[in-house]
């Protein structure tokens, strides 16, 4: 491991990989992953990514679109700064040798999503992450960028106000190391881990977000957490709920209660396409009200040779659990999936820490509000990183410090499931103010088992304990129902609340 390297980046999915191989027209890049290489929600998004290809579609439109799903908080001047750059990006992708969907005219086939009011979900059949994944781990290797596995990054170093490397645990002789950088670039994914139920891969802890708060950065909208609506009721691969994409209803899929009837046209005039925040409340309604443990989602109306073709791995993986969706409704229920806040980053990804960067689901850069639009997570995590990486044109080089402060080891306890019970009680689909006292008296329980200083034994639990106590404290803080925050005692928006919730460590 090099004790110097020009750009570091820390996660390898596609918001980071995509930043490497473009970041290294200007400098030496490094990749530490946590786990596996292709470990990423990337790699698990079945979706896609929104943009405009169809003639019928305009930036106009999916501007709006996302506006209007993030419920009055998008900043308006970035998510058209992202529109408008996605379809050039998507093409290089495609360029580059991804194979997504054609249609017979050789045309992306372009799928339907919820919120969307036309169809722009550019696709690879149901494993559009994966395939994305692919092809940029091939580009990795092609430009002989390290990229280096089962890395576990601990902290940041910052001195003078400027982040100058991370903290890793050397998995050779299992003592803390450095890496000094002249930028760190987060892209560690996201945080559904805190949840019992999640579609996110054991991975998802939150690390970046923690570490970047530890070390002072802004992080913002936490309370904003996505449950995607349909998630298989009961199968678990690999330490993640198996999702069934929202494409599924794109292409004529029905939730239906478990006796069989339709309901979403009574939660919204957009029925079964409605934004997910509406759709998942819809399903944990139906779930109360009937006393039931899942909802359906039906697809067995549509022609088996289209389910077949179209969402070949979500038929087959049902099947291999005794589900054939050509026949039979599948149970569903929502899951943690998706984390609208994060580390607050500029349109070039810069976070308020100088020479810190974030990228993807870790960044908060404004696009998603109180509500993610389907499918534009992938996008925003490919114009930014594209964006980030132009910018490591202005980086300087930094020599690295003669000696960096010595960090105390710790160790401490297993907490995460403590922090997922509490999560699933207390900061679910819908909550009250009275769970969310409750839930912040925890976390300040959980958070005296964790001294300061860099925890090598349980260093997620010790992450998770952080982003816990972020979304508690950001959930608290607005009190108006909005998007994906649900309060009892506040069921409507607030007019005069349309600003972020914003949290540093040092309070500034
Ligand atoms: C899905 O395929 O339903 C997930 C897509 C997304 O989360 O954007």
């Amino acid at each position: 491991m090099p004790k110097k390297i020009d750009f570091l980046v820390v996660g390898s999915g596609i918001a980071g990989l995509t930043f490497a191989t473009k970041a290294s027209a200007y400098g030496k890049v490094l990749v530490l992953t946590k786990k596996r290489k292709a470990d990423s929600n990337t790699n698990y998004a079945q979706g896609g990514i929104a943009a405009v290809f169809s003639p019928k579609d305009s930036f106009k439109l999916h501007i709006n679109d996302t506006l209007k799903t993030g419920a009055g908080l998008c900043h308006k001047d970035v998510v058209e700064m992202m529109v408008k750059k996605g379809p050039v990006l998507v093409k290089e992708l495609y360029n580059m040798g991804c194979r997504f969907s054609l249609n017979s005219d050789g045309e992306f086939a372009l799928g339907q999503e919820g919120g969307h009011s036309r169809r722009r979900i550019v696709h690879a059949r149901d494993h559009t992450g994966q395939e994305i994944e692919r092809v940029l781990l091939e580009e990795i290797k092609e430009k002989g960028i390290s990229l280096s596995e089962n890395e576990v990054v601990l902290d940041l170093i910052t001195i003078d106000g400027e982040c100058r490397g991370v903290y890793f645990l050397n998995t050779n002789n299992k003592e803390i190391d450095v890496i000094y950088a002249n930028a760190v670039i987060l892209a560690t994914g996201g945080a559904g881990q805190l949840y019992l139920h999640t579609t996110n891969p054991p991975i998802a802890t939150g690390d970046g977000i923690a570490m970047a708060y530890r070390a002072g950065a802004k992080i913002a909208n936490m309370e904003f957490v996505q449950f995607h609506p349909t998630a298989v009721y009961n199968i678990n691969i690999d330490g993640r709920a198996f999702l069934i994409s929202e494409a599924v209803r794109g292409e004529g899929g029905i939730l239906k209660t478990k006796d069989g009837k339709p309901f979403m046209k009574r939660y919204s005039p957009a029925g079964d396409l409605a934004p997910r925040d509406i759709v998942a409340r819809a399903c944990v309604m139906e779930m109360i009200k009937s006393k039931s443990k899942y909802v359906l989602l039906d697809l067995s109306h549509l022609k088996t040779g289209f389910i077949k073709k179209r969402f070949p791995m979500i038929y087959e993986i049902c099947l291999e659990w005794g589900i054939d969706i050509t026949r039979e409704p599948i149970p569903v229920v929502p899951a943690a999936h998706y984390i609208c806040g994060g580390i607050m980053v500029n349109s070039w990804a810069e976070s308020s820490i100088k020479k810190l960067f974030a990228l993807g689901e870790c960044a908060f850069t404004g696009v998603h509000g109180a509500n993610r639009l389907a499918s534009n997570s992938l996008l925003e995590a490919l114009v930014f990183a594209t964006r980030a990486a132009e910018r490591m044109q202005r980086i300087t080089d930094v020599k690295p410090p003669k000696r960096t402060k010595t960090q105390p080891v710790k160790t401490g306890p297993n907490l995460k499931f403590a922090i997922k019970e509490m999560m699933v009680q207390y900061l679910n689909v819908i909550r009250s103010e009275k769970g969310l006292k409750k839930a912040k008296q925890m976390v300040e329980g959980y958070e005296k088992a964790f001294e300061p200083g860099i925890h090598i034994i349980n260093a997620e639990s010790c992450n998770m304990t952080d982003v816990a106590k972020l979304i508690i404290l950001s959930a608290l803080q607005r009190k108006e129902s909005r998007g994906l925050h649900y309060l009892l005692e506040y069921p409507k928006p607030n007019p005069s609340f349309t600003h972020d919730t914003v949290i540093a460590k040092n309070g500034q």
